[in-house]
């Protein structure tokens, strides 16, 4: 994996992604379009696992049979709005372990602050996907993909919606080795931080909150 951004642009993908960013669309239709385009991205985020073969009976004949190989996946939501896209990667990933890595910006120092971990053990042996709608500063990624590689991970995929250009340099420089995917690449951040054109905050649409 040498593509440090792939942009999904199925049609599927975009059509959706234009329904969620409408200020009109109800919390309840954006958590189900949201649910519906993580199942899409979750073939793209995968698109290059290794296949090996098995042997098995179909009721006509015996064959060699495609099977997804090698290490096992870890998924982990970047909390809150982590979660909106984990539910529809599970659908499709139902084997899937999963973790969780809750951070909040202190006031003062505007760094990111943990005050929530819980990971899957051996994260050396699998490849982590994590997984947060909105790359916008970068600075929540880069600090839960930082903590991420000190549990042991060493194989990690980003996963978002929507990013912004600031967001992709910043995990650029600080994390090169972990390829971003996301639906969008939008034009910039405003001066509070949020993507524009954006969708506005994506756990404040998700839960209803503002
Ligand atoms: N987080 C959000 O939910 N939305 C943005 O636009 C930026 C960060």
């Amino acid at each position: 994996m040498s593509k440090h951004l792939t942009i999904i642009d199925h049609p599927l993908v975009q059509h959706k992604l234009s329904l969620m960013r409408r200020k009109e669309t109800p919390s309840a239709t954006f958590r189900q379009l949201l649910w519906e385009t993580s199942m899409l991205l979750a073939y793209e985020v995968t698109r290059d696992l290794p296949l090996t073969t098995i042997s098995l009976d179909t009721p006509l004949c015996r064959m060699q049979a495609p099977v997804i190989d090698g290490k096992k996946l870890a998924l982990v939501s970047i909390l809150r709005a982590g979660n909106g896209l984990l539910d529809g990667l599970l659908e499709v990933i139902p084997a899937a372990r999963v973790g969780f890595v809750g951070l909040y910006r202190d006031e003062e120092t505007l760094e990111p602050v943990e005050y929530y971990l819980k990971v899957p053990p051996q994260l050396d042996q699998r490849l982590v996907i994590a997984v947060d709608p909105m790359l916008a500063t970068g600075n929540s990624s880069v600090a839960a993909i930082e903590r991420l590689k000190r549990e042991g991970a060493n194989d990690l995929r980003m996963l978002c919606l929507l990013a912004a250009p600031e967001g992709v340099e910043r995990m650029k420089e600080a994390h090169p080795d972990v390829p971003i995917f996301t639906a969008a690449l939008d034009e910039k951040l405003n001066e509070r931080g949020y993507i524009v054109p954006g969708l506005g905050d994506a756990g404040d649409r998700m839960f209803g909150t503002n």
